[in-house]
């Protein structure tokens, strides 16, 4: 491996990969406990909001429309109540399958996935964290189902979104998109942050090579999109950026994997 700074800063960088992985490993299995934990209230809220909306339907009927109006209006405000419960427990179903996807261990294997859905359940949890200062815009096409590990192409898709939010410092927008390109399907993300240097352009797939403080950048989340998407989905990752004004990455991964 080149050596990309000074041996102390070195030393030290690598110091802070044991560290982030060694926690990413405690939280992955942390993560996989919670996310059960929640799993199962959630599934019998939503069955209990399936019978309060067939009951409601059922008491209006018996009620019939000659009923007392206060009557009528309180059925109103319980059937717009159980609507929002609804919402907010999708909301949360849809974090959790986040999460689910993200947390790393339970390795899923290859299977076909809808990669639009893995881009909204990716921008789901990037959002949250930059949505005060990042105007998040998807623009996505039809596609296919793609064979492909969605545990790890929801990983490298996290990485991307994150280094695209990190770059830009104050507001600013990042742009997702998805089309259908001959056999493959294409995956760009374009901010408008700082774009890169060409010293910088250089050495992004560098193991450990961050220009982000320590403690904010180990310097190995594109060298690990590189291999999830070169050498595990036989795709290509390129990138375009011009400093001062952003940066896009464009993904393409084969429909169908080279192992069928
Ligand atoms: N969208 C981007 N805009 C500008 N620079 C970028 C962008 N993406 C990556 N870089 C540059 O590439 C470097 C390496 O990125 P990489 O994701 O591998 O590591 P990191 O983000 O620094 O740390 P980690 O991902 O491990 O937390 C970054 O430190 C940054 O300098
Ligand atoms: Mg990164």
């Amino acid at each position: 491996m080149e050596p990309t700074a000074a041996p102390d800063l070195e030393l030290e960088r690598l110091r802070a990969q044991v560290a982030a992985l060694s926690k990413d490993a405690v939280l992955a299995q942390l993560a996989a406990g919670v996310i059960h934990e929640i799993n199962t209230p959630i599934a019998s809220i939503f069955s209990n909001i399936d019978v309060m909306e067939r009951s409601l339907d059922a008491l209006e009927a018996q009620l019939g429309p000659a009923s007392p109006p206060k009557a009528l209006a309180l059925l109103k405000i319980i059937r717009n109540l159980v609507q929002v419960d609804r919402m907010a427990c999708q909301r949360i179903a849809g974090v959790i399958r986040s999460l689910k996807l993200h947390a790393r261990g339970e390795e899923e294997g290859m299977r076909p996935a809808e990669l639009n859905s893995l881009v909204e359940d990716s921008l789901l949890l990037v959002g949250s964290e930059y949505k005060r200062r990042i105007t998040f815009v998807t623009q996505l096409g039809q596609l296919p189902p793609v064979e492909c590990n969605p545990q790890l192409i929801g990983q490298a898709l996290l990485n991307l979104l994150v280094n695209a939010a990190q770059a830009i410092e104050a507001e600013g927008q990042v742009t997702i998109r998805t089309s259908l390109e001959a056999d493959c399907v294409l995956i760009s993300i374009t901010d408008t942050g700082s774009g890169m240097t060409d010293e910088v352009k250089e050495k992004i797939f560098h193991t450990a090579f961050s220009t982000k403080a320590l403690g904010v950048g180990t310097g190995l989340g594109l060298p690990l999109t590189h291999r999830i998407i070169a050498d595990q989905h036989h795709g290509t990752i390129t990138f375009d950026s011009q400093l001062g004004r952003g940066t896009t990455f464009e993904v393409r991964i084969p429909i169908k994997s080279k192992e069928q």
